[in-house]
């Protein structure tokens, strides 16, 4: 079953995530961390660098893997999502910007670069935990509903929706890009666990789909339920369409010592 954690707010939320993945950079120093983009993961990065701080987790040989960027931006674009996680993971981290990998969108090479990326994952040996947002169509990285289950990194044509949400980080909502490049859902399945957030009302709907209803293309994060390993941590707008949510409450004050990844 997905592991669903339900807490009272965004900030709850992230401090629990920033947890789970610091008690595996504790057990792996080299962890691979596969790392999102959005407004909802930037408390998470921020809570990964005060618990760090406070456990004295050294975070100096972590490597990450970016979920998707946009293709055809100049280089440097401060829209871009390299930008983006430099600004809100590298540096809040305190990371070597090296550490971090992200699938190109240069339009001269694009017609390579989904292999490019599948190879640098392969080559290190595969990322080891997953950060998944979802849109409020049910996306993950950048795979719009429809996206095959078994897709590869590649280029994706972003819907309407998805334009739109994402509008506010242009000066204009036509200037977001059509074109992106994405993790496939069968790359992010083979991450070796998988962390989604998810925060407001606004996602209610598409968590419900992910987490308890079929799973379908139409719905491209529920593709988590086929994952052994997915941890989905919500505040109550997010959880509040899902029907087993008092069972997943139970579930979680009950989870048994042996099984828990909090930080002490
Ligand atoms: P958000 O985006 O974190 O900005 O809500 C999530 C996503 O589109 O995957």
């Amino acid at each position: 079953m997905t592991e669903v954690v339900v807490v009272d707010s965004p900030d709850s939320a992230s401090a629990l995530a920033a947890e789970l993945i610091l008690s595996k950079v504790r057990t792996k120093p080299a962890l691979r961390l596969g790392v999102a983009t959005g407004a909802t993961p930037v408390s998470l990065y921020r809570q990964m660098a005060v618990l760090a701080k406070q456990f004295g987790i050294d975070l100096g040989e972590l490597q990450a893997y970016a979920l998707d960027e946009y293709v055809g931006l100049e280089p440097g674009s401060p829209q871009s999502f390299r930008h983006f996680l430099e600004e809100h993971f590298i540096e809040v981290l305190g990371l070597d910007p090296n550490c971090l990998v992200v699938p190109s969108g240069d339009v001269a090479t694009i017609a390579t670069a989904g292999d490019h990326f599948e190879k640098a994952i392969l080559d290190t040996g595969g990322i080891d935990c997953q950060i998944l947002g979802i849109g409020s169509n049910g996306h993950i990285g950048f795979n719009e509903p429809g996206s095959s289950l078994g897709s590869r990194t590649r280029v994706k044509t972003l819907t309407e929706n998805t334009r739109r949400d994402n509008g506010a980080y242009f000066s204009q909502p036509e200037d977001v890009p059509v074109h992106c490049i994405s993790q496939g859902i069968g790359t992010i399945l083979e991450a070796r666990s998988l962390v989604m957030l998810a925060f407001g009302d606004k996602k209610a709907e598409a968590v419900a789909s992910a987490v308890e209803g079929p799973i379908s293309a139409s719905c491209p994060a529920s593709a988590i339920q086929l994952h052994p390993h997915a941890t989905v941590i919500l505040d109550e707008g997010a959880a509040s369409r899902l029907e087993q949510l008092r069972y997943y409450k139970f579930v979680w004050e009950n989870k048994p010592d042996w099984q828990s990844w909090r930080l002490s």
